[in-house]
């Protein structure tokens, strides 16, 4: 059963193009699911997916408009793919809006696309949630092996992902977001330690 989001929320996700409304939909119930099989509040996971993609329908340099009104750094890589910037942007419109204070629901959207070391558990949750809504099954081949580690270990299925999204990267010459490196090594050296 959907939960009932502040109006603010509510407003943006009515404003969204009906394909991007039907894959948060999707995510909102992985969360759900992936939250309750870690001990997760389902509730604040929901809360966190139905949020995560609020900014996904603007354009990329509407994106960097708003993410220089919003004081946000921008690295090379989002300068060159401003659709890196629609967690952070979506981020900082929530937090405008004054509707969402949870720190860790602010930094599930915010990192949503990249991962991030310090995510939180909800924020893992989310990120994991959105890569495994089965309509993204051809654009990660791999997604199996994400949900089955995912279910097990959040850590060790953020660590799978961002493998297989690192070979596709490189197979296709493509650009890498350092957030992603960065956290890909925190998880190695974590679960080295
Ligand atoms: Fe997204
Ligand atoms: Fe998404």
């Amino acid at each position: 059963m959907a939960i009932e989001l502040p109006p603010t929320l509510q407003a943006r996700l009515d404003a969204l193009p009906a394909g991007l409304r039907a894959h948060v939909g999707r995510v909102r119930e992985i969360a759900r699911d992936l939250g309750e099989a870690h001990g997760v509040d389902a509730d604040t996971a929901e809360l966190t997916a139905a949020a995560h993609d609020v900014a996904r329908h603007i354009p990329g340099p509407r994106l960097l408009e708003e993410a220089e009104r919003a004081g946000l750094a921008i690295n090379a890589v989002e300068r060159y793919a401003p659709v890196l910037l629609h967690g952070p942007v979506g981020a900082a419109w929530l937090a405008a809006d004054g509707a969402i204070d949870d720190p860790d629901v602010l930094d599930g959207v915010r990192w949503h696309t990249t991962a991030h070391a310090d995510l939180a558990p909800v924020g893992q949750v989310v990120f994991l949630a959105d890569k495994l809504d089965p309509h993204k099954s051809a654009m990660y081949p791999f997604q199996q092996s994400v949900r089955d580690a995912a279910f097990l270990s959040l850590p060790d299925g953020i660590l799978t992902f961002l493998d297989g999204a690192l070979r596709l990267h490189i197979e296709r010459g493509e650009l890498v977001h350092p957030t992603s490196t960065d956290t890909r090594n925190a998880l190695l050296l974590a679960a080295a330690c």
